[in-house]
């Protein structure tokens, strides 16, 4: 919905009045895939798909939700945020406004009303969009500030300990921290970040977003899965190194080490981090060298080995990546997010974008019968209050 639209939306569930207006950003990751929860190096960065979020403070201290995609408003009591973990919808913001509370801020009442453009459960992160326009929209109307760093990490506790979803740091920190036209270096291990330029536009390419459409279920319990399989495998390398995450270890490292690790497939899983962190690093090093073929081998690369080691993309991914690879103008295509569904990026030349999107749309319906949705990535701010 547009902005204007949302306003006056607002007006008629909420009644007449000033309301402010905040967005939290989707975000693409380019490579460095289910690594951030085992301290490795991501490069994703904020794109111009979003969740709104219109606000006005209240006298009391209840929280009124309200979306253009749930048909109740939610209503909940500040003092009783604890309760709301089981909502069918709403347990996003709530668990942020908790997480605010826990971390020693005063939150005031409010009327919220949220709206998406990033399709929901499609691996574009529309949860860490909810999570941070729900963050700055608190932040402001109840008078306090949030240093960025900590708000995503804010966003993250919210997922790890309200919702369920024991993920890392990534998609909060991108929708958050995402500056237009560069993507963010961060090393999930230290929360070092630098941004880098990420202008495909300048050399004639676009990034293309693939929705393969596939409806998401499990996908809490498969990720969780993964994420305590390396951290048992974490545990074993422990005993033959100083190492507090699986991505310290270098390839070599790990190629003496990895006789520790007792179960095969954590053995995949591991190697899949250790190769993942070197191909990010491989991928920055290219990208500053202007070499954007390496970088698209480089994702490529990593797409195969989420499929055949981390084993997180199935039939739906793999189709897609498989019809975007054989397109001309295609530098490389990979999944992108925590997988199981979801999207998939390509890097295309602008001339043949058109192309791309009719003839991997036409493979993708043939092969597996859903209608895949594209989108041309624009790469955005993180989030805050739209002021015009
Ligand atoms: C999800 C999680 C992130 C990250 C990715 C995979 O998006 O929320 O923390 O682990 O999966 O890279």
């Amino acid at each position: 919905m547009q902005i204007a639209q949302l306003k006056e939306k607002f007006v008629e569930i909420f009644g007449e009045g000033e309301a402010r207006v905040f967005i939290g950003p989707a975000r693409v990751n380019l490579i460095g895939e289910h690594i951030d929860y085992n301290g490795g190096n991501v490069f994703p960065c904020a794109i111009s798909l979003r969740s709104a979020c219109v606000a006005r403070k209240r006298d009391d201290k209840i929280i009124r939700l309200a979306s253009t995609s749930y048909p109740h408003i939610v209503t909940a009591e500040i003092d009783k945020l604890e309760e709301y973990k089981n909502l069918e919808w709403g347990n996003y913001q709530l668990g942020v406004a908790y997480c605010l509370m826990q971390d020693g801020h005063e939150i005031c009442g409010m009327d919220m009303l949220f709206d998406e453009t990033v399709p929901h459960a499609s691996g574009l992160s529309s949860s860490a969009a909810i999570e941070m326009a729900m963050g700055m929209a608190t932040a402001a109307l109840s008078g306090f500030e949030v240093d960025g760093v900590r708000m995503a990490q804010i966003g993250q506790m919210a997922e790890n300990n309200y919702v369920g979803m024991n993920c890392g740091i990534m998609d909060q920190f991108a929708s958050r921290m995402g500056k237009k036209g560069s993507a963010i270096l961060l090393n999930c291990g230290t929360l070092e970040y630098e941004y880098a330029p990420f202008n495909l536009e300048e050399k004639g390419l676009r990034l293309i977003i693939m929705n393969t459409k596939k409806p998401r279920s499990l996908i809490t319990s498969a990720y969780n899965t993964r994420r305590a399989e390396c951290e048992e495998a974490l545990r074993e390398l422990q005993e033959g190194c100083d190492c507090e995450f699986i991505c310290d270890l270098t390839p070599e490292m790990f190629e003496e080490l990895a006789r520790l690790i007792t179960k095969p497939t954590n053995v995949k899983r591991a190697l899949h981090c250790v190769m993942e962190n070197q191909r990010t690093k491989d991928a920055i090093a290219a990208l500053n060298a202007g070499d954007i073929e390496a970088f698209g081998s480089l994702m490529v690369e990593s797409h195969v080995s989420l499929r055949d080691l981390y084993e997180v993309s199935g039939i739906e991914l793999d189709t897609m990546v498989e019809a975007a690879l054989k397109q001309e103008g295609v530098l490389g295509a990979r999944m992108t997010g925590a997988g199981f569904g979801g999207c998939a990026l390509a890097i295309v030349k602008e001339e043949c974008v058109d192309k791309f999107i009719e003839n991997v749309g036409k493979e993708y319906n043939e092969k597996i019968g859903y209608v895949a949705e594209f989108y041309i990535a624009e790469i955005a701010d993180g989030a805050g209050e739209l002021v015009d």
